[in-house]
């Protein structure tokens, strides 16, 4: 099949605070259009699930219909609707399901629901192209840490460890409040890292050295806290930019040693790292470098793929159709903690 042979798939994405739509064929990305309402859970520090719900009710069909126009098709030539089945917001994900099966009914096309955390990994295909098989992949959101060892995305990924507290990104927001910088805490604390000294303070590193795949960052950020409330009292004024940058250093080595390991130890010449952390630019840089030690090739979409959006669960849905697995039936049910070894929801 040529690449305009291929189906059209339509992928809607609602599972946190961004409502993604994305248009894509096999591995084209021909569009990828967000909404985002993080505006409006900024001042609570977090995301507050109802007010996302009600957002993603308001962004939907307009975001649909900007998708379309970017790409230049009309919604009579999607040939299958692919959505976040799970995990996620409990009615946050309901919207997106919902309109995804009013989408797929109307149009008379395949509807497929489907793992938000794989979509993560199968985005990089529309930047670099096809994953080889077999890859690892680090990934790294607000609400998951987990390395994964991916044979086939549609069929076979299989994880190697998880994080057994908070997720990477769930420790930049929290550590971010603790410095007082805005939520979400990601960008913020990588652009005050740049201004620090990551070695002006030494930071655990958590299950470091313990042979295993899993993560942990509950410990660095009390220990983060612990520093800053030891400065207030002895009267040290706390510098944000060290701090950042200590904290992040401690962050990005453990993800990194722990991948670069997971690829040496399986035999794996290929990594790929998703998610919203991967955005951050001290990871990218660490992971470069330690990749090109073990010889190991590295590959991370830009940023705006890093991050939750439509065209990740168009790509995955994509590769879901081209395995001819068969679609989910219209009473698809959300499933707000589906397990990242199941790419297609039940
Ligand atoms: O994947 P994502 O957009 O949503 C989830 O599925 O969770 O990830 C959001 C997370 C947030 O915790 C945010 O602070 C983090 O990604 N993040 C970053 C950066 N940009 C976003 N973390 C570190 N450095 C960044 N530049
Ligand atoms: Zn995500």
């Amino acid at each position: 099949m040529s690449g305009s042979d291929l189906p059209l798939i339509l992928g809607i994405e609602t599972s946190c605070d961004e409502t993604g739509v994305g248009l894509v064929r096999g591995c084209e990305l021909l569009s990828d259009e967000v909404a985002s309402s993080v505006e409006q859970h900024a001042r609570f520090g977090g995301v507050v699930p109802e007010v996302a719900s009600r957002a993603h009710l308001e962004a939907m069909s307009p975001t649909v219909q900007r998708a379309l126009d970017s790409a230049g098709v009309q919604l009579s030539d999607v040939d299958a609707v692919a959505v976040t089945a799970g995990p996620g917001l409990a009615g946050a994900l309901l919207v997106g399901v919902s309109a995804a099966k009013a989408y797929a009914l109307a149009l008379d096309v395949p509807l497929y629901g489907v793992n938000h955390l794989v979509g993560h990994v199968a985005v990089d295909q529309l930047e670099h192209g096809p994953l080889p098989k077999p890859a690892i992949a680090l990934l790294v959101s607000g609400g998951h840490t987990s390395l994964l060892y991916v044979r086939d995305l549609a069929t076979d990924v299989r994880p190697l460890g998880d994080t057994v507290d908070d997720a990477a990104g769930e420790a930049y927001d929290k550590v971010a409040r603790l410095l007082g910088l805005p939520y979400p805490g990601g960008p913020p604390i990588d652009r005050a890292a740049r201004e620090g000294d990551s070695g002006a303070i030494h930071f655990p590193r958590g299950k470091w050295g313990d042979g295993s795949y899993d993560f942990s960052f509950s410990g660095l950020k009390t220990a983060v806290a612990r520093w800053v409330e030891d400065g207030e009292r002895d009267g040290r004024a706390p510098s944000v930019p060290d701090i950042a940058a200590a904290f992040q250093e401690s962050v990005v080595d453990v993800l990194t040693r722990k991948a670069v390991d997971a690829c040496v130890e399986h035999g794996v010449g290929h990594l790929v790292i998703s998610g919203g952390v991967a955005a951050n630019s001290r990871l990218r840089e660490l992971a470069g470098q330690r990749c090109a030690d073990a010889g190991v090739e590295l590959r991370v979409p830009r940023p705006r793929l890093c991050t939750d959006n439509g065209a990740m669960i168009a790509a995955l849905g994509a590769e879901v159709a081209a395995a001819g697995l068969p679609p989910s039936r219209l009473d698809l049910a959300t499933d707000t903690s589906l397990p990242v070894g199941q790419p297609l929801a039940a």
